[in-house]
């Protein structure tokens, strides 16, 4: 993904999620900017049908809604943060490509991630499991996500 894509993206974003879920530009541009190299885009026909957004971060860390990334000194996982396909695209193997490549080409063994909306089953079969209590302020965090938010984590082997 690269800044050029951004309009593609949120148009990606608008039909993925509700209005109270959608993210800014100018907070995924800052993002694209303090993780370069950790945020791609899946094409369907030529054409941008899904991206998937990823940074450096610690187990047990919680990326609040419309948070920026904050990449600490000492990382120890690839925080998933937003993976949305259009739903014109879904089905067709994006997500699960756009996850395999970025765990692919992570330096970490580790993953995780917030789930919203439906997807618990679907980071089932990536190999993320339910990951629970988080302390007081990472909860905070998952709780500025609308509905039911689960924060999951993939462990190494
Ligand atoms: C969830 C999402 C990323 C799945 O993307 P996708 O490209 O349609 O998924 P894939 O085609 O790669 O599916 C991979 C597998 O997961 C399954 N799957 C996909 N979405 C699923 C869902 N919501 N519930 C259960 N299973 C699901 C597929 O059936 C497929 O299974 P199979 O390999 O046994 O055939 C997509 O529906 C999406 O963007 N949703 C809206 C945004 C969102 O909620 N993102 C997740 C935020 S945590």
């Amino acid at each position: 993904m690269t800044p050029a894509d951004l309009p593609a993206v949120l148009a990606i974003q608008q039909s993925c999620y509700p209005p109270s879920m959608n993210e800014t530009e100018a907070t995924i541009r800052d993002r694209l900017a303090c993780a370069p190299g950790f945020a791609w885009i899946a094409l369907l026909n030529e054409n941008p049908a899904a991206y998937l957004m990823t940074y450096p971060s610690k187990t047990g860390k919680v990326t609040p809604l419309g948070g920026a990334f904050d990449i600490p000194q000492a990382p120890d996982c690839l925080y998933v943060h937003d993976l949305a396909v259009s739903p014109t695209a879904g089905g067709n193997g994006l997500g699960a490509a756009l996850v395999r490549h970025a765990l692919g080409s992570s330096r970490w063994p580790a993953a995780a991630l917030v789930c919203v909306q439906d997807a618990r089953q679907f980071w089932l079969q990536q190999g993320f499991a339910d990951l629970a209590p988080l302390d007081t302020e990472q909860a905070a965090h998952l709780a500025t996500y609308p509905g039911t938010a689960r924060y999951m984590l993939r462990r190494p082997g």
